[in-house]
């Protein structure tokens, strides 16, 4: 606990406060401000927000407190004419009821059942690669996890339509850009991204509707996925169609970009670290026995589950969590009043050397070691009742989608030493990371 009243404050610039660091540098920036403390007060444009990189604090506002907060009023910003009406934007008895109507498709057993169409996407989409061939590999990993998406919890062959969906999270992680022009403009003046975001949404509404007016039609067989689970739900009068719609929208959003942003970052490591893209291909000649993985493997991919972990522990795709005090609450030694604003970023407990030996070194066996550290050093999916729903889903992905290439190809991996990073809501990298294919024989 500090002695002071208030949590200190970095210097930041008059009027623009700490925006202008995090436009420049958002991980640099955040490293440095908590250097003043594991709570501190910046502000963004006048709005004042309290950054929180201590564990305990975490788990604090995120767990043993959360009945105090809801989410922060720019998460809803971020997705208002998107997903107004899905679990993203909802608080309360809205999002309570939503988050339950979800469930059923993202039990344990229920995301065990994709495993197999999972390695089964992935192979068929690999196999199209020509040997030699190169790409944008995070804009390649974005249409695979799209296709996933589609073949997994809507039932549905999206190949084609990738770019519905990949232009309408590319219009709204440009709106969240700090660095997009117009970005200090009043929201009622219209900009070309403002435009843009309006015609992408508008293709993605279209082709959820196509879907869910489809399925309502079907007389064929039941099916369980998450298109079902919601439409059963609407149904019985817990959900209405709309609501449906939009948390349709919302997996399709959150559920292909952090993952496919995994996927590019773990190549972009393995590049870096032969010697785990050897074990990996050790682990799997030992655990695969047919043409790909399956689900029955899942368990015995250890290796390549420890580097899925550490590459979200080096490179979490997301920000930071948003969070908004509904009561005063006492932080740290400080009370902080109603409507207080927190960003709790992962990067920086994520490599903060009080709770992890060599916090920059790659190292996936250190998931091997059992180190006592404290539970939030570690929360790529955040934690508590709101924490990600999609968290087993995108592990088991993940872990699939990985050991499925490493059985099929190598990818030659050209991108900047150090990674840097758009000031957005998603840490999405400046430059590209471009990749080569090398078949194997
Ligand atoms: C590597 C993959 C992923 C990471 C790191 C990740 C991370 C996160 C984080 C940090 C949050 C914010 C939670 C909070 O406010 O406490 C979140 C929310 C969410 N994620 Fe994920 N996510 C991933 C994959 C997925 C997938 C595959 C899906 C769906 C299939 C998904 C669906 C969602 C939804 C719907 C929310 C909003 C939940 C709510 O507000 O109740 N995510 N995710």
């Amino acid at each position: 606990m500090s002695g002071a009243d208030t949590p200190p404050s970095p210097d930041g610039l008059p009027i623009l406060g700490h925006g202008v660091a995090f436009s420049r540098n958002p991980v640099k920036a955040m490293e440095s401000w908590a250097e003043y403390g594991d709570v501190v007060h910046l502000q963004f444009l006048g709005e004042s927000m309290y950054l929180v990189t201590h564990p305990d604090l975490i788990k604090q506002i995120l767990v043993e407190e959360q009945h105090k907060f809801t989410i922060g009023p720019e998460q809803q910003e971020t997705f208002a004419g998107v997903e107004d009406h899905a679990m993203t934007t909802a608080t309360g008895d809205q999002w309570r009821r939503l988050r339950r109507a979800a469930h059923p498709a993202f039990t344990r057993e229920r995301i065990a059942e994709y495993g197999d169409r999972m390695a089964a996407v992935t192979a068929q989409f690999v196999d199209e690669w020509d040997d030699g061939e190169q790409f944008d590999l995070h804009a390649e990993m974005r249409r695979l996890t799209v296709q996933i998406l589609g073949e997994t919890l809507l039932n549905e062959d999206l190949r084609g339509q990738e770019d519905v969906v990949i232009d309408a999270a590319d219009a709204l992680v440009d709106r969240t850009n700090f660095r997009r022009p117009g970005q200090l403009l009043p929201d009622w003046i219209p900009t070309p991204t403002d435009r843009r975001f309006r015609r992408t949404v508008q293709r993605l509404d279209t082709l959820v509707d196509e879907i869910v007016e489809e399925r309502q039609g079907a007389t064929g067989e039941a099916s369980d996925d998450v298109c079902a689970v919601l439409l059963a739900a609407h149904r019985e009068g817990d959900l209405t169609l709309t609501e449906v719609k939009q948390n349709l929208v919302a997996f399709l959003l959150a559920g292909h970009e952090s993952p496919s942003g995994v996927l590019t970052r773990v190549w972009y490591l393995l590049e870096r670290h032969p010697d785990v893209y050897e074990s990996l291909c050790d682990e799997y000649n030992r655990v695969v026995s047919d043409d790909r993985p399956g689900i029955e493997q899942y368990d015995a991919l250890e290796y390549t589950q420890r580097v899925v972990a550490e590459t979200l522990r080096l490179y979490p795709p997301t920000t930071g969590v948003n969070r908004q005090a509904i009561e005063s609450i006492t932080l740290d030694g400080y009370e902080l009043p109603e409507g207080a604003r927190f960003l709790i970023p992962q990067w920086v407990p994520h490599r903060d050397e009080r709770f992890w030996d060599a916090p920059e070194t790659f190292d996936p066996d250190r998931w091997e070691r059992n180190i006592d550290r404290p539970e939030y050093a570690y929360f790529p999916f955040s934690g508590g009742p709101r924490g990600c729903p999609g968290n087993d889903f995108a592990r088991q992905e993940l872990t699939l989608m990985l050991a499925t290439m490493v059985g099929r190809v190598d990818l030659d991996v050209v991108a900047d030493d150090q990674l840097t990073f758009i000031p957005s809501v998603q840490l999405r990298p400046a430059t590209n990371i471009n990749a080569e294919v090398r078949r194997a024989g």
